[in-house]
């Protein structure tokens, strides 16, 4: 294969990643695409600029024999159908995080992906992005000594814009918020560690948006439009007050890594700006981000020896492409995995832990803060 011909199942928000793909002249090209929205695939067609299989049906996708690849990029809830789907279909598949909405989810993916001989890639972009990658190459060439501490906190600004205006709100269609930001914040922490939760333990609530507003409220319609800080008069129009709203918007978790390392992670889709800060402590100093300003900062202890390291600040580079520069490179890693074999940064085991722990803690908020151990063993039993 010389070219990696891609199918698209799902032309919402997400699908302005296929643009890297779409090269008719390079490595990969955008060949068919799949939504139930007539809207959304005419919008597609028009994005990509030329005439592409259109259809509202997944399985006539699936069905053709000139779609080699597939990035699944519909809601959460969809990713397993469709993950499976494209697998047994003998597609190898790009599945955007998280890879299901729960573990048994997981496991049934990785299983079929396992026995399929195809290639499977979760689309964790925030590991494609410079400012992380300094942040593993610190911890990994010992810059701060042993690893013992992670805490990170997220400021979800958009949270509102993005997640309680349509289905995201629901924990049938997410499980958690915690499955959506959160599995990138989470699978970061596994990342950069090398170490994945062993167990953790939560508190989080519903304490700003939800409420009492009819489901069928929509922004345009609200009387109370004009003065409403939720209000959206474009994509979004579900209220964000509605009252089927029932995913937590403040989560606060603590977990034990393995080795004993303790992280925390702190989200909140409430607040006025949008920031991710994250910091690594070890026994020898600390490293921690400021992505606002693009700087990582690496702080060392005193060591009271000859031997003395300065503290230093390291700037990003300015990237070009989609979140921060990652979506070109994740789309091209995905490419060079079905053409050449290429491993790239992801792993779907990965996938299935950072849902494993976004569920957990899910499992601990709504159980009042228990403690929820988490496990590595698969949950399919083959007889
Ligand atoms: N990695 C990232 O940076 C990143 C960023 C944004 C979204 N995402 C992920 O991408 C996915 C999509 O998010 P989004 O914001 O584009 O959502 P969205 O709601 O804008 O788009 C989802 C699309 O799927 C379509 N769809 C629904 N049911 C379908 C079906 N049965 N068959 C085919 N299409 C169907 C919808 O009509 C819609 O167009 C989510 O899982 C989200 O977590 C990842």
């Amino acid at each position: 294969m010389k070219k990696v011909r891609m199918g698209i199942i799902g032309a919402g928000l997400r699908s302005g990643i296929a643009e890297y793909w779409h090269k008719p002249e390079g490595s990969s090209e955008v060949v068919a695409v799949a939504d139930i929205s007539e809207e959304r695939l005419l919008k597609f067609q028009e994005k990509i600029e030329s005439p592409v299989f259109m259809t509202q049906d997944y399985k006539e996708l699936l069905n053709r024999k000139d779609v080699d690849a597939v990035a699944v990029l519909s809601p959460d809830y969809l990713h397993e159908e469709h993950v499976i789907a494209a697998l047994e279909a003998g597609k190898h598949v790009y599945s955007e995080k998280p890879l299901a909405i729960t573990v048994e989810g997981c496991d049934r993916i990785i299983d079929t992906w396992q026995r399929s001989g195809k290639h499977l890639m979760v689309g964790f972009n925030m590991r494609y992005m410079s400012m992380y990658q300094t942040m593993k190459e610190l911890v990994d060439s010992g810059a701060i000594g042993e690893l013992k501490a992670i805490w990170v906190r997220h400021f979800v600004g958009l949270g509102g814009y993005f997640y309680y205006h349509d289905w995201h709100g629901k924990s049938e269609n997410t499980t958690s918020l915690l499955l959506q930001k959160g599995s990138h914040d989470l699978d970061v922490i596994h990342w950069i560690a090398g170490k994945y939760t062993t167990k953790v333990a939560a508190f989080g609530g519903l304490d700003y948006f939800g409420g009492e507003m009819p489901n069928d409220l929509t922004c345009p319609k609200c009387d109370l439009k004009n003065t409403c800080p939720e209000y959206n008069p474009k994509t979004f129009t579900e209220c964000a007050f509605r009252e089927e709203i029932d995913v937590e918007d403040n989560n606060m978790l603590i977990m034990e890594l393995e080795g004993g390392i303790k992280a925390s992670y702190l989200q909140c889709h409430f607040t006025p700006d949008y920031s991710r800060n994250y910091t690594f402590i070890g026994t020898e100093g600390r490293i921690e981000n400021d992505d606002v300003n693009g700087k990582v900062y690496l702080k060392t202890r005193k060591t009271n020896t000859w031997k003395e390291f300065s503290d230093v600040t390291y700037e990003m580079k300015k990237e070009t492409g989609s979140h921060g520069g990652a979506d070109p490179k994740i789309t091209q890693d995905f490419v060079d995995l079905v053409l050449y074999d290429k491993q790239p940064l992801t792993t779907p085991f990965a996938g299935r832990m950072s849902v494993a722990v976004g569920c957990a803690a899910t499992e601990s908020i709504r159980a009042g803060g228990k403690v929820v151990m988490i496990s590595q063993e698969s949950s399919i039993v083959h007889n």
